[in-house]
This record gives C-alpha cells, structure tokens and sequence, in this order.
C-alpha cells in the first residue's frame, strides 16, 4: 500500500498579500475553487493502491487543515502537529517513525502541499513507475524536464535509462549556483527534483541513522512523547525542538547512494511566485488572468486579482496586481521573486 505524506509547513512568503503566516498559500484556493492542499489530497486517489492521507504541518494550522480535510471528505490517518518548523527532513522522519510502526510493509509518497500537477492521470502512472524500484529499497524522486537555469530546484543528474522507468541518480545538486544551473540546463542530462518522494519508511530512516543520526534521535523522542489531542498527533515540544533543522534533500538526497528517478511530464508547477499562477492558469485573448472583481482597459499579460473590492487597470503590460482587505501589491512580473524583500522588511516592521 502506498501512504501519502503531505508536508504542509511552508508559509509562502513569495505569494504575499494572500499568502501570510496564518493562512500559507497551500491553504488557499489559488488555483480553482479547492486549496493546494485539498487539490493534492484528490490527487492521490488516482493512485492504485493508496491508503489514507498524513498531513504534517505547524500546530497553528491545525485547525484550518482539519476543516479542508472534512470538506473534502478525506480519508485521513493522522494529522501530525509540529510545534516548531525544522525543515522538511524532519517532518518525513516523524511521518516514517509513525507509518514503520502501524503500517509496516507500506510505501510512503512524500509531497508538498503547494505544488500544482494539471495532469493527474501522468502523475498516478509516474509514481506507479516508481513502486518497484521503492519497494526494492531506493529512494525514488520524480524528475521534470527543467526549462530555465532556476536557481530554487533540486537538479538530478540520471544514468540513461528506457523513458518511463525508474533509473539510477547519479548526481543530486540541490540549489545550484546561478552559473551551475546554466550548465545543468545546457547539458540536458539533468532533471529538476519535483520535491515528491517516494520509499519505504524504514529505508529513509535508516539513511537518517547514517546521515543525521541527531536528527532521527530527536524525532524518534518528539514521537515516542508526542500526546494526541483530538484528532491530532501533537509532537513532544522540547525533543522536536532540539532537533536539527534540514531538508531532505541536502540531509539525505545529496548524500545517499539509492536514489533513483522516474521522469515526470504531468504538468507540474511548485508555484514559487505570483508568476507562476499567471502561467499555469487560462488566460483571455489579451494573456491575462483576472479573479475576482476586476476591470480591465488595454491590459496584456498581466495576472489581477481582487479580494474585497472593485481592481481597475489601465495601459499595463507583465504586471501582477493583488489586492487584499489590508494590502495591495503592485509589481513587475518578471520581479516577483522579490515579492520576497517586501516580506522581509514587514518582519523587521514588526
Ligand atoms: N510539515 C512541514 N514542516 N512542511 C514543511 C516544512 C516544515 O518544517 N518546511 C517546508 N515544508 C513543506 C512546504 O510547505 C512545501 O510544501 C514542501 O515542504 C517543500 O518545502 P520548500 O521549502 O517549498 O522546499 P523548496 O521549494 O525550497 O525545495 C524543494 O522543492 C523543490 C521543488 O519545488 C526541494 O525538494 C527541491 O529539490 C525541489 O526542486
Ligand atoms: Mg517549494
């Protein structure tokens, strides 16, 4: 049985206004009338032989995860509460300690809650593609096809292999340099890491015992104390909080030698930034994306959106426009990763 483990601790900061500490974008309809997280629970359930969801998020959330979970009428094994953020190592390795113990024999699917996927049906054959080579014991990544030297991905370097299988990672660089990432893109030998895994918990675990034998300590305890509070699995405070903060993919991805790749082409996007939505979105004639109460003149290219009340353009071309009850922003379209700065600043305000 494969379980999907769904990481939803990030906070967005690129999608500011919409995007804030207590409402992250993967709790947002962003794109369609379901949240990141809810379009990626239905996702799953065109994988054969799936079981019920985990969700691992921060204990502010819980409430707001638990409500989209109902709405949708998951079928739901745990929510996993983090009392502190320790990056997304951590967050698999309470998910593998919990699935090793009560569903020992399942595979584990790691995914973001944040990503878009517009092809279904090519992601349920790619990670069925991957169920072999997981069983046997790897680690299994799903490669997308990069098509610019970005700097915010993981890239893979793959020993050739038949199209649609699973074959050997050779090489795992997460976040490149600017000038490695253009000779990764010129290469055409490399992958971008799609941020989903797939594995047996105890072979993940075993790699953290190699590789951040601190880290599983520290979830082995937050686990082992962890208290359920409703329908909650509340991790131990003080252990989770000593724990080393790092991702999978520098604390283990880099490092391991069973990493395999399955290629992906299912319209995936991580939708980093208010571009992003732009681009994975159906745009009018003029190549805008207009929601909510918004009015247009001469506009081209633009993405608009409006909250609470009534947004008007004139004469703009490649700009974002994002207007909430209590902000606005106005912004470059090929500028929004610095949508970034402004969120910073707000921090220092505070
Ligand atoms: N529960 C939990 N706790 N979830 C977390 C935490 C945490 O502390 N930190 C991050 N997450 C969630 C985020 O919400 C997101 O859904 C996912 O884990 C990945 O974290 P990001 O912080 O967005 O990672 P990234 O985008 O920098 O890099 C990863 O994804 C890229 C593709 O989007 C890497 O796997 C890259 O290699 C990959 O290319
Ligand atoms: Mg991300």
């Amino acid at each position: 049985m494969i379980m999907p483990v769904i990481l939803s601790g990030g906070s967005g900061t690129r999608l500011w206004p919409l995007s804030r500490a207590l409402y992250p974008k993967q709790l947002l309809p962003l794109f369609g009338d379901k949240t990141m997280l809810q379009d990626t629970v239905l996702r799953v359930e065109t994988i054969d032989g799936v079981g019920p969801v985990t969700c691992v998020c921060n204990d502010e959330h819980r409430f707001l995860v638990a409500e989209q979970l109902r709405q949708i009428g998951a079928d739901e094994e745990a929510i996993i509460l983090e009392p502190v953020g320790r990056n997304t190592a951590p967050a698999a390795a309470v998910a593998a300690l919990m699935l090793a113990d009560k569903h020992p024999g399942s595979l584990m699917l790691v995914m973001p809650a944040d990503h878009v996927i517009l092809d279904r049906q090519a992601f349920a054959e790619a990670i069925e593609s991957g169920r072999q080579a997981a069983e046997d014991g790897n680690l299994v990544t799903f490669g997308i096809v990069p098509n610019e030297p970005e700097t915010g991905y993981g890239y893979i370097r793959s020993v050739a292999g038949s199209e649609k299988a699973a074959r050997p990672v050779a090489e795992f660089v997460e976040k490149p340099s600017r000038e490695r990432a253009e000779s990764y893109l010129a290469s055409g030998d490399y992958f971008w890491n799609s941020g989903m895994f797939l594995f047996r918990p105890e072979v993940y675990l075993a790699e953290l015992e190699v590789n951040a034998p601190e880290m599983l300590a520290a979830c082995r305890a937050a686990v082992e104390k962890a208290r359920i509070d409703l329908d909650f699995l509340r991790l131990d405070l003080e252990a989770f909080k000593a724990c080393p903060s790092d991702s999978i993919d520098y604390a283990v991805m880099e490092k391991t030698t069973k990493a395999m790749v399955v290629p992906m082409d299912a319209g995936w996007n991580d939708v980093g930034a208010w571009s992003s939505l732009w681009e994975v979105q159906e745009r009018d004639p003029q190549g805008n994306v207009m929601r909510g109460d918004v009015l247009a003149h001469d506009v081209q290219n633009s993405y608009l959106h409006s909250t609470s009340r009534l947004v008007a353009a004139v004469g703009l071309e490649n700009h974002i426009v994002v207007e909430t009850c209590d902000a606005v922003l106005v912004a470059s379209k090929d500028r929004v990763q610095e949508v970034k700065a402004i969120v910073e600043q707000l921090h220092l305000e505070a």
